[in-house]
Formats: C-alpha cells, structure tokens, sequence
C-alpha cells in the first residue's frame, strides 16, 4: 500500500495509445502520477518496456499498470486490443495519442497512395474505432474523457496526407463532442506543440516535457465543462493541475 494521499484520477483506468515513448510517455506516466491506472500502449511489448517501468515508478504501487500492444495500421489489432483492453476492465479514459508522419513530399507529385492510407488508418480511422469500442460503456457509467491528439500543422504540403488526417480527426471530435453532450463523457483536442520527439525532429523549438501539464488539462476537466474544446499544450505551461 502506498502512503500518498489519493488523487485527482484515483479510481479511473486510462488507455494512452502511442505511450512506448514521445508525447504519449509523458502523459502516461503524468496520469499514473495522479493516481490512474494506466494501458501503456505501443506496436510491441519490447517497445513499451521504458514507459512500463517509469509508469510503475510513478504509480508508486496505487494501480497496477498494463502493457498492450498493437499495431494501429491493422484494422483487426485495433479490435483486439480494444478486446483486451475491455476484457481487463475497460477505461474512463481514452487518449488517443499514437499517430505516423508520412515522408516529406516536395511536390504534390510525389505523395503516394500509401502515404494518405497509413495516415488515414493510423491517425484516424484507429482512434474513431477506438472511441466506437470505448465510449459507449463511459457513457452508461455516466463519466469519461476522451483526448484526441491533433496537430498545429499548416500550409506545409509536403506533408498533406499526415495535415489531412489530423484534420479529419478536428472534425471528427466535433461531431462527437455534439453527440455526447450532457453525457458526462467529454471529448477535446489536444495540440502538443511542435517538440523534439522522434516525430518532431531535432530542429523542433520545444522539449516533450513541455507537453504537461498541458496535456492533463483535458482529462481534469469539471464535469460541467463543454465538449470538443481545442488545447494547446504550448499555451497551458502555466497550467495549474
Ligand atoms: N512531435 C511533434 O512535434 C508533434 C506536433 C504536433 C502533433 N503531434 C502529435 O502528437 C502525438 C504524439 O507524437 P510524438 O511526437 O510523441 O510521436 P513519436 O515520438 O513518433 O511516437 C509515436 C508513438 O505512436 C506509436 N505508433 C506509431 N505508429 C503506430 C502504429 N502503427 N501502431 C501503434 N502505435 C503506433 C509509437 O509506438 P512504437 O514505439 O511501437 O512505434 C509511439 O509510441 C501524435 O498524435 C502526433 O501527431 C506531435
């Protein structure tokens, strides 16, 4: 038993997909630190092991987190692991982290159709499904936070398929958000900002750590907050969690 008082998420069970490292490490591990139990997620076991271990720190023995993996380009994986994930309890909170960046395409040209279908199943049908499988047992049980990871991204076609998709995930929360209204289940998006992860690159101005506490802000919500509101981690780094 740990001797920390309980906290803001004490009792609640999170999904963080994409969290074998990046954006989706930090809020792992920041979710577990305020008491959730967490699914650590990533395409295998192996790649999940340094979150596991730093999430098993940070839970300081309250929950016992969980390794998942799957590989989103896979329809069926989504399926099974959300079988997995709902066969171990299920979760309050979703957070849709994990997405892929197609290569750079100098001109429009150049872009392949296999560049805007991974993109378009990674980023977006996977964590549509993801929220089909998850969110009707939030809203039976009246609460539950789900966080849409979307991008900053614009004017930059070379990267049109990767822009598109996180478009489609921004209208897509909206439409949710819409649907879940006074549900007690409440949708955001949540932009990390452009940061030195493996997706960002080394040129980026910003270091993942300055993802939070941004990033908790949309699962802390009070239950009365609206629904499909847009954060910017990069404005809330003074954020009072
Ligand atoms: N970094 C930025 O500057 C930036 C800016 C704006 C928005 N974002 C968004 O922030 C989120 C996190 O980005 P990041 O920078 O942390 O990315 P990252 O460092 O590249 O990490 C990506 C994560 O997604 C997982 N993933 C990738 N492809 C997958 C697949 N096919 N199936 C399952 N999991 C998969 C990876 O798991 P494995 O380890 O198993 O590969 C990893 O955990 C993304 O939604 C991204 O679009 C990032």
């Amino acid at each position: 038993m740990s001797s920390l008082a309980p906290s803001r998420l004490s009792g609640r069970t999170a999904l963080v997909t994409g969290s074998s490292r990046g954006v989706g490490q930090l809020v792992a591990e920041a979710l577990a630190r305020q008491g959730a139990r967490v699914f650590v997620h990533g395409r295998t076991e192996t790649a999940c092991a340094a979150t596991l271990a730093r999430v098993v720190a940070a839970s300081a023995g309250r929950a016992d987190p969980v390794v998942v993996a799957a590989n989103l380009a896979v329809p069926a994986e989504v399926e099974a692991l959300a079988d997995r994930v709902e066969a171990l309890g299920g979760v309050d909170i979703l957070y849709n982290n994990a997405a892929i960046m197609h290569p750079w395409r100098e001109r429009i040209e150049n872009h392949t159709q296999a560049d805007w279908e991974s993109s378009f199943q990674v980023n977006v049908f996977a964590l549509v499904r993801l929220c089909a499988r998850f969110v009707p047992a939030m809203r039976k049980r009246g609460w539950g936070r789900v966080v849409n990871v979307t991008s900053g991204i614009d004017k930059t076609p070379q990267l049109a398929g990767y822009g598109a998709s996180k478009w489609a995930v921004d209208k897509f929360t909206d439409d949710l958000a819409a649907e879940l209204k006074d549900t007690g289940v409440i949708v955001s998006r949540l932009d990390p900002g452009w940061l030195r992860t493996d997706m960002g690159g080394k040129q980026a101005p910003n270091d993942p750590e300055t993802v939070l506490p941004g990033a908790l802000v949309p699962v802390l919500l009070a239950d009365d907050a609206p629904g499909g509101q847009f954060f910017r981690a990069q404005e809330l780094r003074g954020a009072n969690v």
